[in-house]
């Protein structure tokens, strides 16, 4: 099945232990949490703290996605506060392999993302240490952006190399997820779904119907394709 990951910087962070109780029992199956430090990217939002705030309100694994720079240095950091999955980007360090390597030490589902320039090359060197790919469909930093298409392909180029060189990797697409470009990215290789403004959070029916439709229509969706 397609996997939801609710993009929790576009919730209301004033009630954010309420909406993960919603989202929680309508069924999605990780929360991602966008990091940025200013730097790597030109905004600000959460930090460990908030996670460890919320950490026990539910068992489903928390995915940390980090924007930030020197990623390798708050490894152990986003570990300790409950992240079951951490993503760094290629760009943000010069020692990707190395940083990889100890991530997966640490028993965390390593997650490598890539700005939308950036191609796939790496993982000719990488992919056996890598679970998962996160594929930026918009630049980083923003909630609300629009998808770039040329990504679409990337999915797709993506997909090949893993089939082609039998690897376990799943491919993770994040940024304006709306409802008419979900079948695209399914269709393309796409496994888990990082969805914010574009398709759950700040919708008309409210966040629970939101959740239930979004199930739904995925869970369909997989089923005719
Ligand atoms: C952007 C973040 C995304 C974003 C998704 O840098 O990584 O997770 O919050 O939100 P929408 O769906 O609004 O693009
Ligand atoms: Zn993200």
């Amino acid at each position: 099945m397609t996997e939801i990951g609710p993009s929790l910087m576009c919730s209301d962070l004033g009630a954010l232990r309420e909406d993960i109780k919603i989202l929680h029992e309508g069924n999605v199956d990780f929360f991602h949490f966008d990091i940025m430090d200013g730097h790597f990217v030109p905004n600000y939002t959460m930090g460990t703290d908030m996670i460890k705030s919320v950490r026990h309100d539910t068992n489903l694994p928390f995915d940390a996605h980090l924007m930030i720079e020197y990623p390798e240095r708050y490894i152990d950091t986003f570990v300790e506060c409950g992240c079951d999955m951490i993503s760094i980007h290629e760009e943000a360090t010069p020692h990707l392999h190395r940083t990889l390597q100890h991530m997966n030490s640490t028993g965390v589902r390593t997650g490598l993302a890539l700005n939308p320039s950036t191609s796939l090359n790496s993982l000719e060197y990488v992919g056996d240490i890598v679970d998962y790919v996160v594929i930026m469909t918009v630049n980083p930093g923003f909630a609300g952006q629009t998808f770039i298409p040329s990504t679409l392909n990337k999915i797709e180029n993506l997909k090949h190399f893993i089939n082609s060189n039998n690897l376990q990797i799943k491919i993770q697409v994040d940024g304006n997820i709306s409802y008419d470009i979900i079948p695209e990215v399914i269709r393309k290789g796409a496994d888990m779904l990082v969805c914010g403004t574009s398709c759950l959070f700040k919708q008309p029916n409210g966040l629970k119907q939101s959740t239930a439709d979004l199930r739904h229509f995925t869970d369909r969706l997989k089923v005719e394709q």
